[in-house]
């Protein structure tokens, strides 16, 4: 079975689906068949990842046939049809042969409301009883279908229902954040939040209904691998500014104060042992790093990631170009170093 990980929070902005697509990457060069799943309406994973420039492209490959996103693919679920979920031909990664998108679609919005009634009557509606497990079952064909062995899902900045069945369903998640007001709010939101989906998912495993669907809704665990703090400037030693510091410490006290005793609570965190095999605490960032400046463009543009442009993509000579190289190459590092702590932490749990 793949392996699913989810990247939440309901803040916007906070690199979830660049940290999505960057981190995808760099597991896949590690070996790794990744799928990465777009399940954000507004679909810039898969803007990002094609490479698209308009609405007319992406609705180019709604067109093309088959079940290519994940509307469609949920649609026969969600829309009552008498035929069973099929997995969706995903799309190959241009320049990473380990990597696949199974792509968004901003119709996926529309299924939001039903998939809230279905988890608030937890399968009593026989007609909705197949809802709450359909997503988990869709992407793990479609994942099967291509011998993934990681799934990497990008979500919306929403606290919805889909988002709700998405996180639970996951075997792990990470939580990115930016160093800055907001997202030391957003940690004490998700810390009331998290816990009522615990619940409903505790609940839902239990009901018989749900058990016995043509999607039965699955036993994930959902287990908190850590944070990924984002998007601080550098001064010149390479050390976070002032200024950034004192956020990216806040946020920290917040996540390991606020947030870890109350996913502790709920059992939502991973075996102490697993985090200290990456010398890591519950909470602690897995990845932590500077503003990619102009990096972010170059790796838009070329749909490469910002650890992997070529020399040509840097579209840069002389010093300026071996400037921009070390600060890739430290971006390398970072990303490396992520990925081997995720990977890890899931030999930890016997992945
Ligand atoms: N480390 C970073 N440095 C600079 N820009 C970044 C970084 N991470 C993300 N961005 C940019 O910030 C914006 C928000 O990032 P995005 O990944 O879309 O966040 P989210 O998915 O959480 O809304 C995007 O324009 C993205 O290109
Ligand atoms: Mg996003």
């Amino acid at each position: 079975m793949p392996v699913q990980i989810a990247l939440f929070n309901h803040k916007g902005g906070v690199s979830k689906t660049t940290t999505c697509f960057n981190l995808g990457w760099m597991l896949a060069e590690k070996g790794k068949k990744v799928l990465l799943v777009d399940c954000d309406p507004q679909c810039n994973l898969t803007g990002m990842t094609l490479g698209f420039k308009g609405e007319a492209e992406l609705k180019a490959v709604y067109e093309s046939g088959g079940v290519k996103n994940v509307r469609d693919g949920l649609a026969p679920a969600f829309e009552s049809r008498p035929e069973l979920l099929k997995p969706a031909s995903c799309e190959q990664v241009s320049g990473q042969s380990n990597m696949f998108l199974l792509p968004g679609h901003i119709g996926l919005a529309e299924y939001e409301v039903t998939l809230g009634i279905a988890q608030e009557l937890s399968g009593s509606l026989v007609t909705l009883q197949n809802l709450p497990g359909s997503l988990r079952h869709f992407f793990d064909i479609t994942a099967s279908s291509i011998g993934a062995d990681i799934v990497i899902v990008d979500m919306s900045p929403s606290l919805g229902s889909i988002n709700q069945n998405i996180l639970m369903t996951s075997d792990y998640f990470l939580v990115p954040m930016s160093p800055d007001y907001y997202s030391v709010m957003a940690t004490d939101s998700l810390a009331t939040v998290l816990p009522k989906w615990k619940s409903w998912a505790v609940k839902a495993q239990a009901n018989s209904l749900l058990a016995q669907a043509s999607y039965p809704f699955p036993k994930s665990a959902s287990k908190f691998m850590g944070t990924v703090i984002q998007k601080y400037r550098l001064r010149q030693n390479g050390e976070p500014s002032a200024a950034f510091q004192q956020w990216i410490d806040e946020l920290n006290r917040s996540v390991k104060e606020r947030l870890v005793p109350v996913l502790k609570a709920h059992d939502m965190l991973m075996d102490e042992a697993a985090y200290a095999s990456c010398e890591l605490q519950a909470g602690d960032p897995i990845l932590q790093m500077s503003d990619f400046n102009g990096l972010i463009a170059l790796s838009q543009k070329h749909q490469a990631p910002v650890f992997a442009l070529t020399d040509e993509q840097l579209e840069q000579t002389g010093i300026v170009l071996d400037r921009t190289k070390e600060s890739m190459n430290r971006f390398r590092g970072l990303f490396e170093k992520a990925a081997d702590r995720m990977l890890e932490l899931l030999s930890h749990d016997g992945n």
